[in-house]
């Protein structure tokens, strides 16, 4: 049975937490290909070099393009242009080789745009992974790499399983448990594998509950977070997302509140991975307790943790009993029958199928920024799709 063939998947079932899947007013569709263009044409006016600039560009359309929005083009303005103006990414920096024993790779990236260098990084350790069934590359001096998923799925492309994480340099976020300081970020981790014929597997996320752009996305749309994203300093839920911003309440990590060890512990794990391992700029550091309990810090110096699998250098059949894993999960028989059993990375390959083919949805917001964008670099903005 082909599971991935039901009628009651033609529309993925609404996200249960926030509104992300679609802009909360979607006023125009933009071809993919278009966005592309613009946006690498923007890089370029900051000096990247045009290939490094399509590759960025990528990396940041995939969030609009996957439903990832909090992570898409909503940060080129606030984000990543600003770490242009304010010297913190070198335009023309070259990722410097700093140890090299094969299998594993230490890189210093030299500020280098993160949305370009963590592509770079995997496709590193695919080549090495190829030759050693498993390739690691380590980054120090990285800077924000977006949706660490996008940089994963270069690994399935090679048909190799890709793990990637980032932590935030020495921004910190979140609390440890009973901590009254923030010392970490939201140190996102990502696990994407080949699943047959079927679409593949792409773990994806924030290991604190949920991103800040998510938080600051649902302040933006006047919407109300749900339990378990943040509480005050008492530990009483706070369900106002712009109580984060104001001060008024702090990140909570993955799990709840009989979980929040486990993903803490995440939060962790990825700081040792992606920062420890290759001498990135560290989120818990003394420099810390000078703040008011709150957000501190600057995402500089961040680490990277790139690394493939080639279980198919190990032994074969490795794709067949993937196309068995995940389509036996496809084929679970659901409580609700609306609501199919989907795994990670299910809903965002078929949306961005959907909208490659008939254009991605940005709000009315996002496509002033982009046109105002382009009337301050002298660039034609992506045009909308016109509806026949
Ligand atoms: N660069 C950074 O510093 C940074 C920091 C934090 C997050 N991020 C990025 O932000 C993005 C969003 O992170 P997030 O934590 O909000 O992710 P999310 O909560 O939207 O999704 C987390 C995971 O759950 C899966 N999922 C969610 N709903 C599902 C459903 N109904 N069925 C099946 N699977 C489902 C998704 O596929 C995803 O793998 C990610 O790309 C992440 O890498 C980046």
């Amino acid at each position: 049975m082909n599971s991935t063939a039901s009628p009651a998947t033609a529309s993925p079932p609404a996200y249960p937490l926030f509104p992300k899947s679609e802009p909360a007013r979607a006023a125009v569709r933009v071809r993919h290909d278009d966005l592309l263009d613009f946006v690498a044409a923007v890089f370029t006016t900051r000096g990247l070099a045009p290939e490094r600039a399509r590759e960025a560009a990528g990396a940041l359309c995939y969030g609009d393009l996957v439903g990832m929005t909090s992570h898409g083009l909503v940060n080129l303005t606030r984000l990543y242009l600003p770490l242009f103006d304010e010297g913190r990414v070198d335009p023309l920096a070259e990722p410097r080789v700093l140890a090299d024993l094969g299998a594993a790779v230490l890189l210093d990236a030299n500020r280098a745009l993160g949305l370009w260098a963590a592509g770079l990084a995997m496709e590193i350790a695919a080549a090495r992974a190829a030759t050693y069934g498993v390739g690691l590359v380590s980054v120090r001096g990285g800077t924000h790499l977006g949706c660490a998923g996008h940089h994963a799925l270069r690994a399935v492309g090679h048909g190799m399983v890709g793990v990637v994480a980032s932590n935030c340099g020495r921004q910190r976020i979140a609390r440890p448990p009973g901590g009254a300081v923030a010392m970490l970020g939201t140190n996102p981790i990502s696990v994407a594998a080949p699943a047959g014929e079927h679409p593949p597997f792409v773990l994806d996320m924030s290991t604190t509950a949920a991103p800040t752009g998510r938080v600051r996305q649902a302040a933006r749309q006047g919407a109300e977070l749900p339990q378990g994203v943040l509480a005050g300093d008492d530990g009483a839920p706070v369900t106002d997302a712009a109580a984060f911003d104001e001060g008024r309440a702090h990140l909570l990590w993955l799990g709840g509140a009989a979980g929040q060890y486990k993903g803490f512990g995440l939060g962790l794990a990825v700081e040792v991975l992606a920062a420890l391992v290759p001498g990135a700029g560290l989120g818990a550091h003394p420099d810390a307790y000078d703040g008011d309990g709150g957000p501190n810090g600057r995402d500089d110096d961040i680490g990277f943790f790139a690394l493939a699998l080639a279980p198919g250098a190990l032994r074969e059949g490795v794709d067949g009993d993937a196309a068995t894993l995940f389509g036996a999960l496809l084929g679970c028989p659901p409580t609700d029958p609306a609501l199919p059993v989907r795994y990670p990375g299910w809903h965002e390959h078929r949306r961005a199928e959907k909208r490659r083919r008939a254009g991605v949805p940005l709000g009315a917001d996002l496509y002033a920024e982009l046109t105002s964008l382009a009337a301050a670099t002298g660039l034609d903005a992506p045009a909308p799709v016109v509806e026949r």
